[in-house]
């Protein structure tokens, strides 16, 4: 096990990288604490997880990151007497850690909590970092807070039950760490794409522990996103569009996303034509697409209504080398012009 500490003004934050689900009951031990997840944990797991707490059961899927199971754990919260000394433990994938994550911000002002991150995407990207929400009229993550978990404990074997598909989205998030930070974890996604599907441990538990230590690097320096933290949406400003308009994985939605906006790099002068080729060939031997499904305008009309908008302008994340990444305002002429270069391109 490999544990990384994120220090914020807000919190220390502990990420346990390749520790069992078995040892959980030691992090919990003489807390008052209550478990939430979902129903494919419990079908899996339930007879894994610490006996005697009162355990909140939450339905699966985007469709339940709402206020609505918010309130429906408020309520049971309530009925338990939870109260500050409390600690709400979230054990699943990202939606049920954001949700988890925002319940215990909002009770009493704020309650303890901590995660067990079942699925790839959430170990390396979701339950890290501090961000908690919940989804508000069609628009995702619009309602939330900036509070750390006091931890995050990441399971590698959990991964056996999880859908393939799944699986391999969540390569999508390391992938995109090495390519905005750091080129040699890009280059070791490069060379060990047959045994990171395998799942193998040591492989994987690097893989994980690299890409959390660069997200760490970056929440340090900017917990609320007012600057270094943009450049992990990478990719994210045309994936938040597609995935709302089609409903793919959000992790091939950033593969597709980040191959858009290396191509608008190399559009713009600032990324060589080979590098963008090879980092579609490394997603691709991911078995994550690269190619949206829908037409290019389809997609920048919607990237306009993205929250993350200022104005006439949209903020892009752009790559001028693999392993180094920069922020650039567009304006949309200056984005119209690109489309019809990517329309040719595609
Ligand atoms: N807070 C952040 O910084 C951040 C970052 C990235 C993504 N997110 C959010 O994370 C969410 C996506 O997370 P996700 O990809 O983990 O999806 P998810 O939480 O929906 O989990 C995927 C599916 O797998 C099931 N599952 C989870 N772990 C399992 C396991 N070990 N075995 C079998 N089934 C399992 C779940 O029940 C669910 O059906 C999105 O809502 C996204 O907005 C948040
Ligand atoms: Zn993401």
């Amino acid at each position: 096990m490999k544990i990384l500490n994120i220090k914020t003004e807000s919190n220390l934050s502990k990420i346990l990288i390749g520790e069992k689900l078995s040892n959980l009951s030691g992090y919990i031990a003489g807390r008052n604490a209550i478990i939430l997840t979902d129903s494919n944990i419990l079908k899996y797991y339930s007879n894994d997880l610490p006996k005697g707490f009162p355990l909140i059961e939450m339905g699966i899927g985007e469709k339940n990151k709402t206020l609505g199971t918010i309130e429906m754990i408020m309520g049971k919260m309530v009925e338990l007497e939870a109260d500050r000394t409390s600690f709400l433990l979230s054990i699943g994938g990202g939606i049920v850690c954001d949700v988890g994550g925002f319940a215990a911000s909002v009770y009493m002002r704020g309650i303890p909590f901590g995660f067990v991150s079942t699925t790839l995407l959430s170990q390396v990207d979701a339950s890290v970092g501090g961000k908690n929400g919940v989804n508000f009229k069609g628009y995702k993550n619009m309602i939330g807070t900036f509070n750390q978990p006091e931890f995050v404990l990441c399971d590698n074997s959990m991964f056996s039950t999880l859908d393939e598909e799944q699986f391999r989205s969540g390569f999508a998030e390391i992938i995109k760490a090495g390519a905005i930070k750091k080129a040699t974890l890009f280059n070791f996604c490069r060379e060990n794409a047959v045994q990171a599907l395998q799942n193998d441990e040591e492989i994987i538990t690097n893989m994980i522990y690299q890409s959390v230590n660069i997200k760490a690097e970056v929440v340090e320096a900017d917990e609320r996103e007012k600057g270094e933290r943009r450049l992990l949406n990478f990719g994210h400003t045309f994936a938040h569009a597609l995935e709302k308009m089609t409903g793919i994985l959000h992790g091939k939605a950033v593969s597709i996303g980040m191959v858009l906006a290396a191509k608008v790099s190399n559009i713009l002068g600032m990324l060589l034509k080979d590098e963008v080729i090879e980092l579609i060939r490394v997603l691709e031997s991911y078995g994550l697409p690269v190619q949206p499904e829908i037409p290019i305008e389809k997609l920048f009309a919607a990237m306009k209504q993205d929250k993350k908008r200022v104005g006439d302008s949209i903020h892009l994340v752009l790559l001028d080398r693999i392993g180094h990444a920069i922020i650039r305002k567009l304006d949309y002429k200056e984005l119209q012009s690109i489309i019809n270069d990517l329309r040719s391109d595609i």
